[in-house]
């Protein structure tokens, strides 16, 4: 089968390689879409810790159908269409996946529409969940364009919060708006909202992490999800002591951690959202799987709003 590889100079090239087989308890799935977020760029630059690098195949989400079922999985998954959160490998026509990593895919959606959701669409929910939004919170979501961003926008608007964006344009901002913000802030004008937010869904942490953490009001919640400004420094996080008395919360959130039955709840009502008319994925470009360098690349750029998807054939 072809699959994209990482060679040594870090960049992309698709090759012939061998079919995965699965093992026990896990499924083989025959790939229709695959999802490219930003983990996958820090992975070819070495920067997530499991993935392997040179030689390895990238990849954590893909819809397609269960087409091989390994010992002691459940029968029932062969022929299920469905989303797929392999540990890397998923820039490939088919993939190796545990049984209690894939989700059904949502009726009626097609498979770039299931990844368009996937991974980012269950950081947000997740997120949203864990922080548990209440109708009339002020939500802000940093990073708001991205995969993630978009999701954590309208998840929170779904959820009766009000929301206000961080983004790096006003097109971005206005597409944002039709998504559900009631406020944008363009961070290219100012570095840091000035208003307080009971919960901040946040994927950039970087240097400015601890000025948004300061944005907390009393019992505030901020939910890390992800680095795509890079790794703060110690300072960053001052504000935990600084704010004591407003006793904020901060957490991170890896889809890692997250147990196979959070992750199943998580998808039901994603599904839910999705099916009320609430929720829907939201695309950027779609690349053939033979051009995922330039896939990665468009990613790298940050100019993405929504999810780069990759099709195979
Ligand atoms: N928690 C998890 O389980 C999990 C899962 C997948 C990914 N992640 C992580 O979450 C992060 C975001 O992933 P993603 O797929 O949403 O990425 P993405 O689609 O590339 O979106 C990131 C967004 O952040 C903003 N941004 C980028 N660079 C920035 C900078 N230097 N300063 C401020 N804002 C910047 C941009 O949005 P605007 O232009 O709109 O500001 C960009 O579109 C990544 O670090 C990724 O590794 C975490």
């Amino acid at each position: 089968m072809k699959a994209a590889v990482v060679r040594s100079s870090g960049e992309l090239a698709v090759s012939e390689v061998p079919e995965p087989v699965p093992g026990p308890g896990q499924v083989l799935v025959d790939i229709d879409a695959i999802g490219v977020g930003y983990v996958d760029v820090m992975a070819r630059r070495g920067e997530y810790p499991y993935f392997p690098g040179e030689g390895a195949v990238p990849g954590l989400e893909a819809a397609g159908r269960v087409t091989a079922v390994g010992p002691d999985a459940p029968e029932g998954l062969a022929g299920q269409r469905v989303l797929a959160l392999p540990a890397f490998g998923g820039y490939a026509e088919k993939v190796v996946v545990d049984a209690d990593r894939v989700l059904p895919a949502p009726r009626g959606a097609d498979a770039a529409d299931v990844v368009g959701l996937g991974v980012n669409a269950l950081v947000a929910e997740v997120a949203l969940h864990r922080a548990a939004v209440a109708a009339g919170e002020r939500v802000l979501v940093r990073g708001a364009g991205g995969g993630i961003g978009v999701h954590a926008t309208r998840i929170a608007h779904a959820r009766g919060a009000e929301v206000t964006v961080v983004t790096s344009s006003p097109a971005r901002g206005e597409r944002l708006r039709a998504l559900g913000a009631a406020r944008v802030v363009d961070r290219t004008q100012s570095a840091v909202p000035e208003e307080t937010y009971d919960v901040v869904v946040d994927t950039v942490a970087g240097p400015e992490l601890g000025e948004h953490l300061g944005l907390l009001r009393p019992n505030g919640r901020y939910v890390l999800c992800g680095g795509a400004g890079g790794v703060p420094g110690p300072e960053s996080f001052g504000p935990l002591l600084s704010d004591f008395h407003k006793s904020p919360t901060l957490f991170a959130l890896s889809l890692n951690s997250v147990s196979p039955e959070d992750l199943r709840l998580s998808w039901e009502r994603i599904t839910a959202l999705l099916a009320e008319g609430r929720l829907s994925a939201v695309l950027d470009r779609r690349f053939p799987l033979t051009e995922a360098e330039a896939a990665l690349r468009r990613v790298e750029s940050g100019k993405v709003f929504g999810k780069v998807v990759l099709l195979p054939r």
